[in-house]
């Protein structure tokens, strides 16, 4: 399936005036992180950009994992979970390990993210946990998408790129028309002025509620914002 919307190259020479940087350029790596301590066993992650920006842990990723792994451990047992943008999955993998969870997580993205993920699965020994699915934001959902009807959706630092903005929306909304109670864990930064814009249509389209979390004034003070976007009534 081709992708009507690639994500941009890993360029931070291509950061504007009015953005905050973007996460600095690493080598490939691969590495253990345990959440604060709330993650045991730490999950192991590769990361190497050669796949895309997703290739790299992004802050919103670390504060949506954290969030699912302190507040919901326990309440997602029969959930139907899907990630969007997951990259080389770090916030679905961390699910997989960390909530107690009956069914397979599904983590999605573009299919140049799909081999790394299939290491990060590998690399935890998840695979029966975890199902990789390419998903193009803007494009008809998978059929094991349609077939499973997610009710929890993740998405972690996917408001970047602002000609990806309307596709993401519509993805966003096509889940919430396929299961009418899902809530979507929407953890975005803001870099530039746009991202609000984001917000704003959001806004229009959801029911957006900002969610309690202890770290809630550390995040917010790096411009991290941490919702919940439902169906509107
Ligand atoms: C900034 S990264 C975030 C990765 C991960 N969620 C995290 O927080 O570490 C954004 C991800 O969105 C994916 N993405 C960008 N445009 C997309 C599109 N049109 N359809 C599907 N995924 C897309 C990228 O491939 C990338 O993996």
């Amino acid at each position: 399936m081709s992708s009507r919307s690639p994500s941009p190259e890993f360029s931070p020479l291509a950061i504007g005036e009015d953005l905050t940087p973007l996460p600095i350029y690493k080598a490939p790596t691969t590495g253990s992180i345990n959440f604060s301590s709330l993650l045991n066993p730490p999950l192991l992650l590769h990361e190497d950009l050669k796949s895309g920006c997703g290739g790299q842990l992004w802050p919103a990723g670390m504060v949506l994992a954290k969030h699912m792994l302190r507040y919901h451990k326990n309440t997602l047992k029969d959930a139907r979970i899907l990630e969007l943008g997951a990259g080389g999955g770090l916030v679905g993998l961390a699910a997989a390990i960390g909530c107690s969870v009956d069914r397979p997580i599904m983590i999605t993205d573009q299919e140049n993210m799909m081999s790394l993920m299939d290491q990060n699965i590998s690399l935890n020994n998840l695979a029966s946990r975890v199902l990789p699915l390419i998903l193009n934001w803007g494009d008809p959902l998978p059929k094991e998408v349609v077939e499973e009807k997610p009710n929890v959706i993740l998405a972690a630092d996917c408001v970047y790129f602002e000609p990806a903005f309307p596709l993401l929306l519509a993805t966003l909304e096509e889940l919430l028309e396929l299961c009418n109670n899902a809530v979507i864990y929407f953890c975005f930064k803001k870099r530039r002025r746009a991202d609000m814009q984001f917000m704003k249509n959001a806004k229009k389209k959801f029911r957006v509620e900002e969610i309690e979390n202890e770290d809630r004034e550390t995040f917010t003070r790096e411009g991290l914002f941490l919702y919940t976007f439902r169906r509107k009534p």
